[in-house]
């Protein structure tokens, strides 16, 4: 196979936040996938940098009493320690606040306006007087219009309504509490219409996009006419100045994915190469790795900006699932939002980036930190399996070295260098969880040869030298394929390894002979048991009793909803609908079940008396306080049910695939409880 030519990214992280383990999810993920690739022999280039403009940066400035530029570099030095410490290692880490990000920035706007798909508009929006700033929908809080619950988000309320921050009862800005006035400013739009036909292909052709992204994007966006995108904004702003448009300032996500250029030509002027080569060269493969809240982004406007700047299209964007712990979105008051710094003083990074490893799959699903299959996984495969391979048999060989031949081995070494290419290929296509469990077959066999052979028992008697040595070989060579095999995931024990048997593991193709004849060096502890008692440190770490939980990530309309959609049910008549009697019904009382998993004991009115019990099983998504008081949808004439918890009464209708995604129904306002549904 000829080498191939990669550029590869991750998302650039957002400069006004620590790295957390969600993160790390997608830099675990894209890390192992590089190491992989230059591991297989091909030139691959890992860029990313810091996301740094945008509002929130500035306000933060301002409140610390710096400037912009001063907190974007102390925050990229914090994110490039803790990306390091995870060994997660760029070719590049820029900033989008770079020279060589603007000027990438100033040629694709020129073509944008070349072909003429920029127009003018004006918008208003909520502007704070006191703080002197446009205020983006998050930053603004006030009274639902829609449910009159206070102090709701500027875009969407716990209710369930979505709505303009100018609709809010009582705003105020999050900024300075004043009352935001409404102003009207000029911004500018690409037409993304105009691209419809291109987006249409270029998403739907199969080649680029997981299947059931190509699916969303046809289902949400493609059919119909693309909205323009608002990519300006008026001063101030942090950010490049439009250089046509004085007083105005590309959106933060305008530039954002531009950084991946600008990185890449910061790279390329250190290593004396042309951008065009990497950028504008069919002969290079892009590769983007993103989470799916910002699938719109990487799927329809930025492919869009390359076609129209005739820079080369990305081969294909690798899109990852959500992190859950334990099942639920991470919360600070739980202490499972963990960042990196925190993790880093209690837990080796290696644990964390083989338990992705072994959750992370070809498709979009949310991987769940379970802390107690954590831990186990991580003693029972890496040290229980892998490590103690080596440990077990290195100290007897650490005078002789190993066999000058390779001893027969029943035809494990052979096996195993056959099963490399599986596990190439489901490196291949980020089916990682496959890769970890096909080398965990491997370990299973190595294993019971040492058992069988027992190298302790051999050193006791001098005239089994010779068979200990033998044994002694086959087990540190099987030991080192798993290294190798393991060695994109854990890059430090591919180290150890190279050290121990005097031979640095340098190609994938190194497992398919054995090292014979080779010094072996005193063996120096790989990786130790990992110790429960400091994840719970980690968490108590982690918690904060006093600080409200995070609101969501801003998500761009509806970007982050399940992706995956369900095949229809088999036909009904109008009959067979009209026998489930769906009513409104307002939530009255919300109890946890502490020893349910899953479920939360709800008490909702359907009007005057009528009330019922009704278990419901969305206790990974909502707080019992916030269900109080809500208009909900229910089976009103199912079948009641005793659970282990007591009788259900009826049934609460929700959308979602479970976990953090599920998304209870309620009607618009007016509806009142008792009502039918039809
Ligand atoms: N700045 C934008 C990306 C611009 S790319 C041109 C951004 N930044 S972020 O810091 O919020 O997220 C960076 C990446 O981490 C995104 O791909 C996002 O999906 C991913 N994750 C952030 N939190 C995550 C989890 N809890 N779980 C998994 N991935 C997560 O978005
Ligand atoms: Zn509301």
């Amino acid at each position: 196979m000829s080498a191939r030519r990669l550029l590869v990214t991750s998302a650039l992280p957002y400069a006004n936040g620590p790295i957390h383990i969600g993160h790390l999810v997608e830099y675990i993920q894209t890390d192992i996938w590089v190491r992989f690739q230059k591991l297989r022999g091909h030139r691959c280039v890992y860029v990313c940098a810091d996301d740094t403009h945008g509002t929130a940066i500035m306000i933060r400035a301002r409140q610390e009493g710096r400037s912009e530029e001063e907190l974007i570099a102390e925050m990229q030095r914090q994110h490039e320690r803790d990306f390091a410490a995870f060994d997660i290692r760029f070719d590049n880490y820029g900033s989008t606040n770079s020279p060589e990000n603007r000027r990438v920035c100033h040629e694709i706007w020129a073509a944008l306006r070349r072909e003429d798909l920029i127009v003018e508009k004006s918008v208003s929006q909520l502007y704070d007087p006191e703080a002197g700033t446009f205020l983006a929908d998050r930053f603004v809080r006030g009274t639902c219009p829609r449910c009159g619950r206070p102090d709701q988000p500027g875009d969407s309320c716990q209710c369930g309504a979505t709505y303009s921050p100018v609709d809010l009862i009582d705003p105020v800005s999050v900024h300075s509490g004043a009352r935001p006035e409404i102003r009207e400013a000029t911004h500018l739009f690409v037409q993304l219409a105009r691209l419809h036909d291109f987006l249409v292909e270029w998403t739907q052709c199969g080649q680029h996009l997981q299947p059931e992204v190509a699916n969303y994007l046809k289902g949400h966006f493609l059919h119909e006419p693309l909205k323009d995108w608002d990519i300006s904004r008026p001063a101030p702003y942090f950010g490049f100045e439009i250089p046509d448009s004085p007083g105005n300032y590309w959106y933060v996500w305008f530039d954002a994915p531009i950084g991946y250029i600008g990185s890449s030509q910061q790279w390329c002027d250190r290593h004396g190469e042309q951008l065009d080569d990497w950028w504008r060269n069919e002969q290079t493969e892009i590769h983007h790795f993103i989470g799916k809240d910002i699938t719109y982004f990487h799927t329809l406007f930025w492919p869009g900006m390359l076609k129209v700047a005739g820079f080369q299209l990305p081969t294909k964007v690798h899109i990852h699932g959500f992190l859950t712990v334990g099942g639920e979105k991470m919360s600070k008051s739980k202490g499972t939002f963990v960042k990196a710094s925190t993790y880093l003083k209690h837990l080796d990074p290696a644990y964390l980036r083989y338990y992705y490893a072994s959750k992370l799959g070809s498709r979009l699903d949310d991987i769940d930190l379970n802390l107690d299959e954590f831990a186990a996984k991580v003693n029972a495969d890496l040290v229980g399996k892998v490590v103690n391979l080596a440990s077990r048999s290195a100290k007897f060989v650490e005078t002789t070295g190993l066999s000058a031949t390779y001893p027969d081995d029943g035809g494990l070494f052979e096996n195993a260098a056959a099963v490399g290419d599986e596990i190439a290929e489901a490196y291949e296509v980020c089916d990682y969880g496959r890769a970890m469990r096909l080398v965990m077959e491997l370990a299973d066999r190595a294993n019971p040869y040492v058992e069988a052979a027992a190298p302790w028992n051999l050193r006791k008697d001098a005239t089994q030298a010779k068979q200990l040595q033998d044994v002694c070989t086959v087990a540190l060579n099987l030991f080192r394929q798993l290294a190798i095999y393991l060695a994109p995931v854990l890059p430090r024990l591919a180290e150890q390894t190279g050290r121990l048997l005097n031979r640095p593991i340098e190609h994938w193709d190194d497992s398919k002979s054995p090292l014979l004849g080779s010094p072996v060096a005193k063996f120096e502890h790989m990786l130790i048991r990992l110790d429960k008692k400091d994840i719970d440190r980690m968490i108590e770490e982690s918690r904060e009793t006093d600080s409200p939980e995070t609101p969501p990530a801003p998500a761009f309309e509806d970007s982050g909803q399940p992706l995956l959609d369900e095949p229809l049910a088999e036909q009904c008549t109008i009959d067979d609908f009209a026998k489930v009697d769906l009513r409104i019904a307002r939530i009255v009382e919300a109890e946890e079940i502490p020893e349910a998993r899953k479920l939360l004991k709800l008490t909702v009115s359907l009007g005057g008396d009528e009330r019922r019990t009704v278990f419901a099983g969305i206790k990974s998504a909502y707080q019992p306080q916030d269900l109080v008081g809500r208009l909900v949808v229910v089976v009103a004439n199912l079948a009641p049910r005793q659970m282990k918890f007591g009788l259900s009464q009826g049934m609460v209708t929700a959308a979602g695939s479970g976990g953090v995604d599920i998304f209870l129904l309620s009607p618009d306002s007016g509806a009142k409880p008792g009502q039918r549904v039809h």
